[in-house]
Order: structure tokens, then C-alpha cells, then sequence
């Protein structure tokens, strides 16, 4: 049976999962825990990937050598860059773009060096199931989280997410990113710091990714404080309901690489 990797960047995102892990049985590998099981009957190995890009491509990177993972599925909080996105909603990736990805004048700005792209995309079929999680994710968390959105219910979006290593908490800081990126015709509704990184190391391995994000803070002066709160309260809760809807309407595949098992 396929395995699927879920990879969170915070432990508080990965609490409710982990306890529902059936069978669990932690794995160390470079100074991470994989802690592998089952959900809903399915074959997974929950990880963290902590923050950054090199960090999550370092997880991932594991997560398919040592743990023969078929397909990798990112679960997290992210930062609105769209105004049309608020606190609470969530948000699906189409593409991931590194926004602090910059070798010009060799390569076009945001373009990642000798792969002659600067997006990569995410696998259609786990983001239909993502979207469809996330949809039934907020219809049966909505009235418990207590993070009713200042002007309607919090809803799905669809879309490019940008990634980097800055933690952006100034609106001058989000719109500079912002404007770089639409005048390459880039519009992304969303930022962090770890999707890009896992989605170009899963390009590498022709695996399957996919990843939602829901928002914890506009990336504006209030997101060191909304970041903080959101992760204590809501942003576990999130992750957890996304993910059992997403795992159980997982088809049971047979694994995809034949390669052999790992340590699980
Ligand atoms: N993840 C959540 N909020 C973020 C922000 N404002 N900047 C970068 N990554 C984030």
C-alpha cells in the first residue's frame, strides 16, 4: 500500500495527528522523529519539517530516501497576501514560487537555476482532494474554532502560495514581496516558508505533492502577535480535521516507486 507523508513545520500543528496514529512507531533520521502508522487504515509517517526551506527540503529529502514515502502532503498556517484572503481561511496550493529566489542577471528573477522554471506545480488529483477536505474541514470545525473572520464565514481558496526564509511581519515588507512578484505576472494568495523547498525536491523525485495552509496573520505588523495566538488555538485543530478527511477519501493506491519498504 502507498505510504503518505504528512509533514507539518510545528509541533502544534502535528499534535492531534500524532494521537490519532494507529500502530505508532517513532523512527529517528537526521535529528527528526517520523513517527509512522496509520490513519483511517492508511499508511503514513507524520514529520516535521520545522521552519525554513532547507529544513523542510532536508525532511522531505528523508522522508523519501529513508521512508520510501510515495507522495507528500504539507499541512500548516501561512500569511495572507491577497486581500481577497483573510485570517482563518485556508488556502490550497496550485503552484509554489520562492519568492527570495533571485540569481539575476545569470537567470530571470525568481527562476530557480538550471530547472528553467521558477514555479512548481502541485499534483491535481491530491489537490482536488486537499480542496475537498479543506471544504469539509471548515464545515465541521468553523463554530468550535472561535475565529469567525471579521467580514464573512472563513472559505477555501486555490491558488499560487509563495515561500522564503523571512518571516514577514510589516506591510511594507508584504507589499515589496507582493509587487516583485506581480510584476512577473505572479499573484500569490499566500505566504510561508517551506512549501517551495518540498515541492522542488518532490519535482526531483517525480513524487506527488500537495499542501494547505490556513491563515494565521496577514503578514502585516500584527503577525508576530496573530501567528503566536492562531498556532496555541486554532491552528492544530485545522490540521488535524483537513487531514482525516483527506486521508480517508485517499484511494487505497498500491505504492508507486516499488521501492523498497523503509524503516516503518
Ligand atoms: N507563516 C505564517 N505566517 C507567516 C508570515 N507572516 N510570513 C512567513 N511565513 C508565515
Amino acid at each position: 500500500m502507498a505510504t503518505t507523508a504528512i509533514l507539518s513545520a510545528l509541533e502544534q500543528e502535528q499534535l492531534g495527528l500524532l494521537a490519532r496514529l494507529e500502530q505508532p512507531r517513532t523512527v529517528r533520521r537526521a535529528g527528526r522523529d517520523f513517527h509512522c502508522g496509520r490513519l483511517h487504515g492508511k499508511l503514513v509517517v507524520l514529520a516535521l519539517s520545522r521552519i525554513g526551506k532547507v529544513a523542510a527540503a532536508s525532511t522531505a529529502t528523508t522522508l523519501i530516501e529513508a521512508f520510501a514515502c510515495d507522495r507528500i502532503v504539507f499541512t500548516g498556517v501561512a500569511g495572507a497576501l491577497d486581500d481577497a484572503v483573510q485570517v482563518g481561511d485556508l488556502v490550497v496550493g496550485s503552484h509554489f514560487v520562492q519568492h527570495d529566489m533571485d540569481a539575476s542577471p545569470l537567470f530571470p528573477r525568481f527562476e530557480v537555476p538550471l530547472y528553467r522554471q521558477a514555479l512548481f506545480a502541485c499534483d491535481p488529483m491530491l489537490t482536488h482532494l486537499l480542496v475537498q477536505a479543506s471544504h469539509a474541514a471548515l464545515a465541521s470545525v468553523q463554530s468550535a474554532a472561535g475565529i469567525a473572520a471579521p467580514t464573512r464565514p472563513p472559505t477555501v481558496h486555490t491558488g499560487l502560495i509563495a515561500s522564503g526564509d523571512r518571516f514577514i511581519a510589516t506591510i511594507a515588507s508584504a507589499r515589496a514581496v507582493q509587487e516583485a512578484l506581480r510584476s512577473h505576472a505572479l499573484e500569490p494568495l499566500a505566504i510561508e516558508m517551506e512549501g517551495a523547498a518540498v515541492a522542488q525536491v518532490c519535482h526531483d523525485y517525480g513524487l506527488p505533492f500537495a499542501a494547505v495552509r490556513t491563515i494565521s496573520d496577514r503578514a502585516d505588523d500584527a503577525a508576530g502577535v496573530d501567528f503566536q495566538q492562531f498556532l496555541a488555538t486554532v491552528a492544530g485543530n485545522y490540521a488535524l480535521h483537513i487531514v482525516e478527511h483527506f486521508v480517508r477519501a485517499l484511494p487505497a493506491a498500491p505504492d508507486w516507486t516499488g521501492r523498497p519498504r523503509g524503516p516503518c
